[in-house]
């Protein structure tokens, strides 16, 4: 039986002790490091837009073709697990992304096979909208920690990868359906989550996620944690809310969330929670409600929406009610860093919202992302066990680092 106690220092840098360490039980966490590729920042945020419109409209028919027609750039804000596959283990830095489940290799550092690598030789393919890879499905040794070992794990090797440069591939940690149609032959594809579960490694099928605002390009202030949550990481405790039942945002890490901005309701309606999308995004509809209540116009030359400092200053919380919890994303926490205006195509004076258009009204069934802008604000729990999703204040909500 293992421990319900699993967290431990993670931080392999900071000369931060986390209040709980080896003696409670093996180490479940695994740290992480956000990156941010100034030199991709530019364009990104149609990137981020075209990944947002591909979750949301990837299971309807005849819409696929829309995200055919943007190009691709690549990755410019990540949040990377440095990941071993094989024994000797070679070392990849793979995207974090709850929004999908396939694990694979390959995009930069080439795969390395050792004694531990079998083909399967099946054919793999994913589109994320904002990139793509194919390539062989795999089964090897992956090691997310020490104690977070996996002996045969299915993984993608990418044979050909768009849209990931400066990173290696993705680690999945999305519903397992996501990987259907993926592998020739196959079903569906256990996740790293599965796999340590059925192996008997983790108590709970459940991953938490721990993300901090940050301006710096490269810094390891992540976390990981595998079948339970890190207490340090978040504050007062966790609400808990039913994946929801509407569909598409049933698919993914989808949840029933009312927006409210100034006492008014601009959006109640299903979405999804998701690490591998910059923004924060509302369906059309909602994201006007936003613009004029906010009193922010268009800008061309970021893709984002702007305010005057006057504007800045009477910006009101954006409010995220979810399972009866109000969620309050400070005036702070919807800008862009300003120290990085320059590099998405702003200029240093100017104030930039990271509240984007989803591009389709509400009614959609998948009307939010809650991607990793909202995720530095709040600790999330990903339980397929409980069939559930878990957030949490942190220390950084009311951070004021943008
Ligand atoms: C896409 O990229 C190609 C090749 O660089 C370029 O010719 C084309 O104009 C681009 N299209 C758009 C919509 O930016
Ligand atoms: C953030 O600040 C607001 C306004 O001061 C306060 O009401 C709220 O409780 C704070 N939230 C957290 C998590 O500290």
């Amino acid at each position: 039986m293992v421990s319900s106690v699993f967290v431990a220092a993670l931080l392999a840098s900071a000369a931060v002790a986390s209040p709980l360490s080896e003696r409670d039980g093996p180490v479940r966490s695994t740290a992480f490091t956000k990156k941010i590729n100034l030199g991709n920042l530019k364009g990104f945020v149609a990137r981020d837009r075209a990944r947002a419109v591909h979750l949301a409209t990837r299971h309807k028919q005849g819409t696929v073709q829309a995200r055919q027609s943007i190009n691709v750039t690549n990755e410019a804000v990540s949040y990377l697990a440095a990941i071993g596959v094989g024994s000797p283990a070679t070392t990849y830095n793979l995207i974090i992304d709850t929004g999908s489940s396939n694990t694979w290799v390959g995009a930069e550092t080439k795969y390395v096979k050792t004694s531990t690598s079998t083909s399967t030789g099946k054919r793999v393919s994913v589109s994320y909208g904002s990139g793509s890879f194919s390539g062989t499905e795999y089964t090897d040794r992956v090691t997310i920690s020490s104690s977070l070992v996996i002996p045969s794990q299915s993984i993608g090797v990418a044979s050909s990868a768009t849209g990931f440069d400066g990173t290696d591939g993705i680690l999945g940690i999305g519903p397992v359906a996501l990987t259907a149609g993926t592998v020739s032959g196959v079903s569906t594809v256990p996740t790293v989550t599965d796999n340590l579960y059925s192996q008997g490694t983790i108590s709970r099928s459940q991953v938490s996620v721990s993300f901090q605002p940050t301006t710096q390009q490269e810094v390891t202030n992540g976390e990981l944690t595998f079948g339970t949550t890190d207490a340090s990481k978040y504050t007062g405790s966790i609400t808990y809310t039913s994946v929801t039942t509407t569909s598409p945002a049933s698919a993914y890490w989808g949840i029933n969330q009312q927006v409210t901005y100034n006492s008014a309701s601009i959006l109640n309606s299903a979405g999804i929670v998701d690490t591998g999308t910059t923004l924060i995004y509302l369906a059309t509809d909602a994201f006007k409600k936003y613009k004029s209540a906010t009193g922010a116009t268009a800008d061309s030359a970021t893709g984002l929406l702007k305010v005057t400092s006057a504007q800045y200053s009477a910006l009101k919380p954006l409010n995220f009610v979810i399972g009866g919890t109000t969620f309050a994303l400070s005036a702070n926490a919807q800008i862009w860093p300003r120290s990085l205006n320059t590099y998405i195509g702003g200029t240093s004076s100017s104030i930039y919202l990271i509240v984007a258009d989803l591009g389709s009204n509400s009614g959609e069934g998948l009307d939010f992302i809650n991607g990793q802008t909202f995720l530095e604000r709040f600790y999330s729990v990903y339980d397929t066990t409980g069939k559930r999703v878990g957030l949490a204040n942190t220390p950084y909500t009311n951070a004021t680092t943008n």
